[in-house]
């Protein structure tokens, strides 16, 4: 596992290991193009649409820098995706691996995403999550995002 320069190394516990036992360095670091098919893999396990190397391209180039994995040595175990609209900075797709999970990966992509999305000016940050995703909603009010009234409107261009 390389370590790039300005990457988040943190240790967490092993996987079915309590806190306190072995731990193993993780790595929160800037996705590189040849993590796609790690990322599609954690998106699929958890149910989450796969953003194509495409659509990954399109909106790195709007906002490099935020699209953010954990990496231990077995390899990607977490990824999560940042957007700023100039007003609002977004959080989109947190994932961690099922066997990798309650070690505080996601705590620490999050912190690190909302770091660099108060680093370029984002007073705010909103995101969506089902409304029957108990695990979800548990984590994010656990990090202080809390529940508005607001119905999302979309429509396809
Ligand atoms: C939600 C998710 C990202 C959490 O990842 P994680 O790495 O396990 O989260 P953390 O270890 O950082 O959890 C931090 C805290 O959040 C809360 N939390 C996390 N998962 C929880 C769960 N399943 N049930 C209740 N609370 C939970 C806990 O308070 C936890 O602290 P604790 O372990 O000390 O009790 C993960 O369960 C996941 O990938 N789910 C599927 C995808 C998803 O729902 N993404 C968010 C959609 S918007």
């Amino acid at each position: 596992m390389t370590v790039p320069t300005h990457a988040r190394v943190l240790t967490v516990p092993l996987p079915d290991h309590p806190i306190g036992r072995p731990s193993v360095v993780c790595v929160i670091r800037e996705f590189d193009r040849s993590d796609h098919a790690a990322v599609a893999a954690i998106w699929r396990a958890t149910g989450q649409g796969v953003l194509d190397e495409d659509e990954l391209r399109t909106t790195l180039a709007h906002g490099p820098g935020l699209l953010l994995v954990a990496e231990q040595p077995a390899g990607v175990v977490g990824v999560v995706l940042g957007t700023f609209d100039g007003r609002r900075g977004w959080i989109h797709r947190l994932a961690v691996d099922p066997a990798h999970r309650r070690s505080g990966l996601a705590t620490a992509l999050v912190a690190e995403v909302e770091r660099r999305l108060a680093d370029r000016g984002a007073p705010r940050i909103n995101l969506l999550v089902l409304p029957d995703n108990a695990a979800g909603l548990a984590f994010w009010q656990r990090r202080g995002y809390l529940p508005y009234p607001d119905v999302l409107c979309s429509k396809a261009l």
